[in-house]
């Protein structure tokens, strides 16, 4: 198994290529089985769920080919095409590797009329039902039944009809799902308290580009009225703006300053403020946004929150950088029970945090030291890179497959600027 093994105390300077959203990958993959022409999809990040999301789309009979990339390119430009659909089965082996597999529900639903998908199960960071994802998909007319251990939506009529419904909770993952459910539907379909988050807009984008009719692009409430076929399409994902936050946190946490190449401000407006008032310069340019370093770190309370709210996703990063503020932090997790799995870790660092159920108190230190530490999920791991790249000496990050579940090309781009880490293999 690989390690990612770092030297810290370089202070990081330079340019970061940002890659396309892993998130919104995972929910445009699956648009594949919308329509029985070609999908091409640009800017795709070389990632393992990607890679295992192409996986589960054959096994459903979708064919995929990925193109070459150019020298110093980071994207890859992938065609998808599902002429037929072989089989309506996401089987557990998939469905358990990779809890984005329940998105194949929908799609797969309003193009053959009916899908069975293994239920997720448990996960690390809390238990994360798709109760929501059900009845989303029962409001716009599905068949719903549960039996060993899988799902099984039916459409009664071989297309759903379309109908309303109100989320009880933000879901960005039910969200998506009634989307690509409700592009074929016969009738109207409305969302109401939909989840915001730019991956959703990305699917409406290309959903429309694919000629689905959504209204409310952006907003909580979406409007899908039903179309009798979508078409194939050639689109680009859009940034990731919880790698470009990562590697923000990185300039913060090294006191240095990082040129995020391509990530989108308009995305980003909670991280940013967030940044700045912590202490950093952000400055949002025609390449990017440059976040800098400005004497020590100051202290933030944060709470996370749905788009435009702060995002869980960058919690256990910000965590790792406020460990090196100048007084006391105060983090609190609305989103997912049991997603300071990272604190144990960063504490061997030498970081003073004190977790009371879904509060943090994070008491700024004057520095940490290297350790070796591991992770359960993937934005925790980032976080001990994080701590990592400031503490004096080596660490050792293990389970690095976190890490390879949404990161591209970790190493190259931190070495690029300034770091001195390395992959190494530990047999
Ligand atoms: C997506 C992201 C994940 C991010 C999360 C919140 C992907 C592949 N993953 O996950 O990185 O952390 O959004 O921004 O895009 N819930 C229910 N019932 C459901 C579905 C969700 O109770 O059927 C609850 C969850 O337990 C959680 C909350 O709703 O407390 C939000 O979860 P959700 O937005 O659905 O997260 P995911 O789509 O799984």
């Amino acid at each position: 198994m690989d390690s990612i093994w770092i030297q810290g105390g370089k202070r990081l300077e330079g340019k970061i290529p940002i890659s396309g959203a892993k998130n919104a990958a995972l929910t445009l993959l699956p648009c594949a089985l919308l329509t029985a022409d070609k999908l091409t999809l640009s800017n795709l990040p070389r990632l393992a769920d990607v890679d295992s999301f192409g996986h589960l789309l054959n096994g459903l009979g979708v064919s995929t080919s990925v193109a070459g990339v150019k020298k110093g390119e980071f994207g890859r430009r992938m065609t998808l095409q599902a002429s037929e659909i072989a089989s309506t089965v996401a089987p557990y082996d998939m469905v358990r590797k990779m809890r984005a597999s329940i998105l194949v529900l929908g799609p797969m639903l309003a193009r053959a009329g009916e899908s069975t998908v293994s239920l997720p199960g448990g996960c690390a960071i809390g238990d994360r039902p798709i109760d929501l994802h059900l009845r989303a998909l029962e409001a716009i007319g599905a068949d719903i039944e549960l039996a060993a251990g899988y799902v099984k939506a039916t459409a009664p009529n071989g297309r759903l009809p379309g109908g309303d419904y109100t989320f009880p909770v933000v879901s960005v993952g039910a969200t998506e799902n009634a989307l690509m459910a409700a592009v074929l539907a016969t009738g109207r379909s409305q969302l109401f308290n939909a989840a915001r988050e730019p991956e959703i807009a990305d699917l409406c984008n290309l959903l429309v580009a694919m000629g689905g009719k959504i209204d409310g692009i952006g907003s909580s409430h979406l409007i899908i009225d039903g179309v009798e076929g979508l078409h194939g399409a050639d689109y680009a994902v859009m940034p990731d703006r919880i790698e470009a936050g990562s590697y923000a946190c990185a300039a913060g946490i090294t006191g240095g300053s990082i040129e995020l190449v391509g990530a989108r401000a308009e995305d980003m407006l909670a991280i940013t403020n967030a940044l700045a008032q912590a202490g950093l310069i952000v400055e949002f340019c025609d390449a990017g946004i440059k976040v800098s370093a400005d004497g020590k770190l100051r202290p933030l309370a944060l709470s996370t929150a749905p788009f435009p709210g702060f995002p869980t996703d960058m919690q256990a990063q910000f965590m790792a950088m406020l460990a090196m503020a100048d007084g006391e932090s105060f983090l609190e997790e609305t989103i997912f029970e049991n997603r300071y799995m990272h604190v144990p870790e960063l504490r061997r660092m030498g970081a003073n945090i004190e977790v009371r159920g879904r509060s943090a108190l994070v008491h700024g230190v004057e520095g940490m030291t290297g350790a070796q530490v591991m992770a359960t999920d993937l934005r925790a791991s980032m976080s001990l890179v994080l701590a990592g790249l400031c503490a004096e000496g080596e660490t050792e990050v293990l389970r690095v497959y976190h890490l390879d579940r949404g990161y591209e090309r970790l190493e190259e781009k931190l070495s690029a600027v300034g770091a001195t880490i390395e992959r190494r293999s530990t047999g």
